[in-house]
């Protein structure tokens, strides 16, 4: 098993990594319930699957517990399904020192953790995270959110868990989509310079064996920007690489046509389109991205007009009026935070001529 520590005073807390840890109910949880009352918040997917290794665990271990099992799916995220949430956490006589563990995706967690955060004023939550998409990025680092009609994440706080307990078994019910969504925030950190992970997937095809490693150094990526920055103030902002765009595309397509990690592909192909056309990144640092996201078989080709997308980068929470902070990358492992004008970006794309595929 692997451990991580990410340090952040008075909120630290360990990622374990370890295949079988959940499949084969080797979970300890009992310390994080001095009541043995807990409530687990998953899909019914998810539940499913692996509701039945997560209770018989808790009951081993005394731990009496409720589960809620959501439908699948972003809606989730959501002021009703909060509220429902709040009541069941009522009438379970959830006590203060009562832990929420949310088992899923990014979904369930930043639901979750939302809830934790909020319920009595904080009760602890431990992620167990399901999706590679969560395992790599959504279960670390302490953002939490539900959506607005409006937009994304538009209520949220930081909230870190009191632990992360990764098994990488879980993803092999993954389906290809939803694995591909996974890769894509795996090759982002590659982007940002977890070189020993660049190296890994620029010589390896097949991933299996590498996979507790990859999710390692993921998390170690991201721990460190969020050891520096966990309110996301400055070099934590580096983890949007791709997402201004990729929100933005969401957002055009009222979250219906791409997921989360499809969305950030086709962000982070763009924003490497921007970093060449701005003259910012080196020579062939764009083609190397793209031969990445094509190796692990991930659509980074934007098929709407960009006249219609970028302009919606303007809506995302992290940006200032009239121009967006955009990541860029000087070279592979190199990103950079740019402020551009709006006006400006579309005429240097609209000079190249660029059409609606990104190259
Ligand atoms: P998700 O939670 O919707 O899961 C995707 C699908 O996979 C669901 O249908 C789920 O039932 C299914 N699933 C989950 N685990 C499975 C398994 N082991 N086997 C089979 N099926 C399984 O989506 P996601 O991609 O995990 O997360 C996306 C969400 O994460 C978005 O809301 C996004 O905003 C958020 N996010 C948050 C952060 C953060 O830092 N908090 C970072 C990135 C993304
Ligand atoms: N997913 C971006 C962040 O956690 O900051």
């Amino acid at each position: 098993m692997i451990e991580l520590f990410i340090e952040i005073p008075g909120r630290s807390y360990m990622i374990l990594i370890g295949k079988g840890i959940l499949t084969q109910k080797k979970i300890e949880l009992k310390n994080f319930c001095p009541h043995n009352k807990a409530v687990v918040v998953s899909d019914t997917t998810v539940w499913e699957l692996y509701g039945g290794a997560l209770g018989q665990a808790l009951t081993e271990q005394g731990v009496d517990f409720t589960h809620l099992a959501l439908p699948p799916g972003e809606n989730n995220k959501s002021m009703r399904t909060l509220e429902s949430l709040f009541k069941t956490f009522y009438q379970t006589g959830l006590t203060r020192n009562d832990p929420i563990i949310a088992l899923g995706g990014g979904v369930i967690g930043d639901l979750a953790g939302f809830a934790a955060s909020t319920y009595m004023r904080g009760v602890p939550f431990i992620q167990i995270p399901t999706t590679l998409l969560a395992q790599v990025d959504a279960s670390v680092g302490g953002k939490v959110a539900i959506n607005m009609e409006e937009g994304k994440n538009l209520i949220g706080s930081f909230y870190q868990p009191k632990q992360v307990i990764i098994d990488p078994d879980v993803l092999s019910t993954l389906t290809a989509r939803e694995w591909n969504a996974g890769m894509a925030e795996v090759i982002k950190y590659a982007a940002l310079g977890q070189y020993e992970l660049l190296s890994i997937l620029e010589n390896h095809f097949s991933l299996n064996e590498h996979l507790e490693q990859i999710i390692y150094l993921c998390c170690k990526c991201k721990a460190e920007y969020v050891e520096q920055d966990e309110k996301d103030y400055s070099v934590r902002m580096m983890l949007n690489f791709g997402h201004t765009f990729g929100h933005a595309l969401e957002k055009y397509h009222a979250y219906s046509r791409y997921n989360h990690g499809e969305a950030v592909a086709i962000g982070m192909a763009l924003a490497a389109r921007a970093g060449a056309l701005l003259e910012i990144s080196e020579e062939g640092t764009e083609q190397k991205l793209l031969r990445l996201m094509e190796k692990f078989g991930l659509n980074h080709r934007l098929e709407d007009d960009w006249e219609q997308i970028i302009p919606l980068t303007l809506n995302d929470k992290k940006n200032f009026s009239g121009g967006i902070s955009l990541v860029l990358l000087r070279k592979m492992g190199e990103p950079i935070i740019k402020k551009v004008l709006l006006e400006d970006l579309m005429r240097i794309f609209r000079e190249e001529h660029i059409n609606y595929e990104c190259r």
